[in-house]
C-alpha cells in the first residue's frame, strides 16, 4: 500500500518504520520542509522517506494521522485539496472529538479510528525506540470506514497485534476514561503513574470513576463501576514507572490534550445534564496551569 504518515512523532515513526519493513511504500508529512527524512527503529538500519510530497499525498491509499488531537485540524486543513476521495484516513491519538470534524471535511472518504497501547519514544529526530509492546484496535467511524476491516490484517502483519473492533467507540471511551483518571492527576502532582495507587488518591479516583460511569452509560457504553475502576488501577500498576503524556506536557510547558480528554467528557456530561464536579475541577486546574505559561 501507499501509506502516508501525518505527524512522524514517536507513534507515527514507529508505524512508519514497521510499515516500511513490512514492504509498504511509506512517506511522511512532518512539520519540517526537508524533502527527505531518515528514521532508525531501535537497532535496525536507517531508512529514508520522502517528506511533504504532494504526489505521495495524492497517491496515498492510507493516511495515518498521528499528530496530537489538538493539532489535527491545523495539520489536515492545508492538505484537504490534495486528498483523493478513495484514500482511507485513519486517526490515532489520545482523546476523542476530532473524527466528527474530519468526517465533515472529508465526507466522501472512509474514516477509520484507532487506539493503541504501544509505547514509543523518540530520543532524537531520526531515532525511534519501541519501548513497550502493546496492541491496536481499529474501527470504522463512517459507513465507508466500516468496510475497511481488511486493514486489521494489513497492520497486524506490520506491527501485531491489531484487531478490528466493530464497537470502536466503546474502546475509545474506555481509553478516554483511563486518560481522564491518570493524566490530569499525574500532571498536577508531577508524579509517576504508579503513585496514584497510594491511599491519598483513592477517594479522588473513586469519584472520578463514578462520574465517568454515569456519563458513559448515558453514551450507551455498558460499563460498571467495579470493572472500570479495576481497569484504571490495572493500567496504573502496569505503567507504574512511567510518566503520563500529560505529566510530560506540563513538565515541558507544552499544550496538553486536556480539551480532548477531560474536556470531551465534560461536554458529554453537559449534553446529558450530569454533574461531574471532580472531573471539572481537574479540567480547570490543567487549564490554569496552561494559562500561567502565557501570562509569564
Ligand atoms: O497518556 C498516557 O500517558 C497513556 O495513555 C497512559 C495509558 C495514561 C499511560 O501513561
Amino acid at each position: 500500500m501507499n501509506i502516508l504518515i501525518l505527524g512522524p512523532g514517536a507513534v507515527g515513526s514507529l508505524w512508519a518504520t514497521k510499515f516500511q519493513l513490512a514492504g509498504h511504500h511509506v512517506s511522511l508529512w512532518g512539520r519540517t520542509s526537508e524533502s527527505e527524512l531518515s528514521l532508525q527503529l531501535d537497532d535496525a538500519p536507517f531508512t529514508t522517506y520522502s517528506n511533504q510530497s504532494i504526489s505521495s499525498l495524492q497517491e496515498a491509499d492510507l493516511i495515518l494521522i498521528t499528530v496530537k488531537a489538538w493539532q489535527v485540524e491545523s495539520a489536515i486543513e492545508p492538505l484537504l485539496p490534495h486528498i483523493n476521495a478513495d484514500t482511507i484516513v485513519m486517526l490515532m491519538h489520545n482523546g476523542m472529538g476530532t473524527a466528527e470534524w474530519l468526517a465533515s471535511k472529508l465526507s466522501a472518504n472512509p474514516i477509520v479510528i484507532a487506539t493503541t497501547t504501544h509505547g514509543a519514544y523518540k530520543p532524537s529526530k531520526q531515532q525511534v525506540l519501541h519501548t513497550g509492546h502493546g496492541y491496536t484496535q481499529l474501527g470504522g467511524f463512517n459507513a465507508k470506514g466500516a468496510q475497511c476491516d481488511f486493514l486489521a490484517e494489513v497492520m497486524n502483519h506490520a506491527l501485531p497485534e491489531v484487531n478490528w473492533n466493530p464497537n470502536i467507540n466503546g474502546a475509545l471511551w474506555i481509553k478516554l476514561a483511563i486518560n481522564c483518571a491518570i493524566n490530569p492527576l499525574t500532571a498536577i502532582h508531577q508524579c509517576k503513574n504508579g503513585e496514584l495507587a497510594g491511599a491519598e488518591f483513592t477517594t479522588e479516583l473513586v469519584n472520578i470513576t463514578h462520574e465517568l460511569v454515569e456519563v458513559m452509560n448515558k453514551e450507551e457504553i455498558e460499563v460498571e463501576f467495579g470493572s472500570l475502576y479495576a481497569t484504571i488501577m490495572q493500567v496504573v500498576n502496569a505503567t507504574a514507572a512511567n510518566y503520563s503524556s500529560m505529566r510530560q506536557d506540563v513538565f515541558h510547558k507544552r499544550r496538553t490534550e486536556i480539551d480532548f480528554i477531560t474536556g470531551y467528557l465534560l461536554q458529554a456530561a453537559k449534553k446529558h445534564h450530569i454533574s461531574t464536579p471532580e472531573n471539572a475541577k481537574l479540567y480547570q486546574h490543567i487549564k490554569q496551569i496552561e494559562q500561567s505559561w502565557t501570562e509569564q
